[in-house]
């Protein structure tokens, strides 16, 4: 594909005199854009394709995916599925898994799910449920990242979960049929609720898990699509609602059509929107309700977007069109408030709306999302650092931010800070500053959206 405006550099850090190797460092060098123009098609949705792998893999008999995720983080899946006995084969974005049932063999090595949490949370609730010990590892970030929010659970059903000090790697000491338990979210996290209900199908009865506040639906639409029997019902005062799954279950492979990942669209939709005159097309774009709230935000903030939608495979799919417009409104002096559920369903989209927030009048202020620091990076402050190098008005809380809006962004040396929603944001806010940007580790996009620089270089106008 064309990428005539976008550079990529690798230098070899110089360490002691002599080259390191395995020190890279890349950038990318952004300029600003006219308008977006152009129609795409996206990988498929990475939090889709992981519930996809892992289910299959405990079926029985074959399960064909299309439009498997490309992303770095689901190869990491895959690969760890592979060295727990379980067949895959993938011929481009369409992969192949044998399931297993409940008979994983025992991993010679450590599992390493590289950088992706989600691999490591929903696995680990199936592997609570194997006779044999595992160790799940990943990189460095991963690594920092908080792991007792499923090691309680999982230690509840019986198996052991040995930690340091709450962070990976994990030994897993399993244990054949787990037991059931009632158990509620102390958090509002669908890795978490993924995990627990994994674990549920490798235990013997009913495991209940409740939840307050709604997290995106992908385990609980994938479990029905395969057959598993799933109860979701609310509590008698409404105040959370309850799933159960009945152990140990036993259910066929089945094909699944992956729509494209609508995290990774918002940042198209986010250029094409803020940038005049735009016309953006995404056709076969996943459009679950529990994930686009991104796109309710900036409808509610006066920008163009239409969608036409049908189901399949259980979920809501369609083709999206955004009409740029500068029609953001124009006379609103107080800021635009994103706090509570809202912030909870707009999770990964939130860096991103922080730069939309500076083209917003009254900007935008985020609260109640103190998840943020414990992500790939801590995304508050990375948000918060790249945008004051932009020439934006931050302030940084706890739980959030708050930007002043509209500004004109001037080009700056961004750092990714090893973060591929950081990345990606930026990346936005470049194509809408003055001058030229720089983004240093841009080449973490592959962590959620390969390709995402020369996707977005083929409906940029300069
Ligand atoms: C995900 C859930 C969210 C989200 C992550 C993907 C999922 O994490 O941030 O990118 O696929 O279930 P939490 O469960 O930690 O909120």
């Amino acid at each position: 594909m064309h990428c005539s405006k976008l550079h990529q550099y690798r230098l070899s850090a110089v360490c002691g005199g002599r080259a390191a190797a395995e020190v890279v460092f890349d950038w990318m060098k952004i300029t600003a854009a006219k308008r977006i123009n152009g129609s795409v098609r996206l990988p498929g949705d990475k939090s889709i394709s992981h519930r996809a792998a892992l289910i299959a893999a405990l079926a029985n008999g074959s399960s064909r995916f299309s439009n498997f995720a490309t992303s770095r983080d689901c190869a990491s899946t895959l690969s760890c599925l592979q060295n727990l006995g379980v067949s895959v084969s993938r011929e481009g974005n369409d992969v192949r898994i044998e399931g297993v049932g409940s008979g994983f063999s025992a991993p010679s090595a450590p599992l390493d799910c590289g950088n992706s949490g989600s691999t490591m949370r929903m696995l680990a609730g199936l592997l609570a449920g194997q006779e044999f010990t595992s160790i799940l590892t990943g990189d460095e970030s991963l690594r920092s990242r908080p792991m007792k929010r499923i090691v309680e659970p999982l230690e509840r059903m019986g198996a052991r979960v040995f930690s340091e000090n709450g962070r990976p790697p994990l030994r897993i000491k399993g244990r054949k049929p787990l037991e059931a338990i009632s158990y509620q979210l102390p958090v509002a996290s669908a890795q978490v609720k993924t995990c627990v209900l994994l674990a549920g199908l490798c235990a013997d009865g009913r495991t209940e898990v409740m939840e307050q506040s709604l997290t995106r639906d992908h385990t609980e639409r994938m479990m029905k699509w395969f057959d598993v029997p799933l109860d979701i019902s609310q509590a008698d005062d409404a105040s959370h609602t309850i799933y159960s799954v009945v152990g140990p279950a036993h259910f066929e492979g089945r094909e699944v059509r992956i729509p494209g990942d609508f995290s990774s669209a918002a940042f198209l939709i986010a250029a094409a929107a803020l940038l005049p005159d735009s016309e953006l097309h995404i056709e076969q774009l996943g459009l679950n309700r529990t994930r686009t709230q991104f796109m309710e935000t900036l409808r509610s903030l006066g920008a163009q977007i239409e969608t036409d939608e049908w189901e399949d495979c259980n979920e809501r799919v369609g083709n999206l069109r955004v009409h740029g417009t500068d029609a953001l409104p124009k006379h609103q002096s107080s800021a635009h408030v994103v706090d509570g559920g809202v912030t909870i369903a707009l999770i990964d989209e939130l860096p991103l709306l922080a730069v939309v927030g500076t083209q917003v009048p009254g900007g935008i202020v985020i609260r109640d999302a103190g998840e943020l620091r414990i992500k790939e990076s801590d995304r508050i402050t990375a948000t918060v650092r790249n945008l004051r190098a932009m020439g934006a008005d931050v302030e940084e809380y706890d739980d959030g931010l708050a930007v002043a809006g509209p500004v004109q962004l001037h080009g700056a040396e961004l750092d990714s800070y090893a973060d591929h929603r950081i990345a990606m944001a930026f990346t936005v806010a470049a194509l809408l500053a003055s001058g030229e940007s720089e983004i240093l580790g841009s080449n973490c996009v592959e962590v959620s959206f390969p390709g995402f620089f020369e996707c977005l270089e083929s409906i940029v106008e300069r």
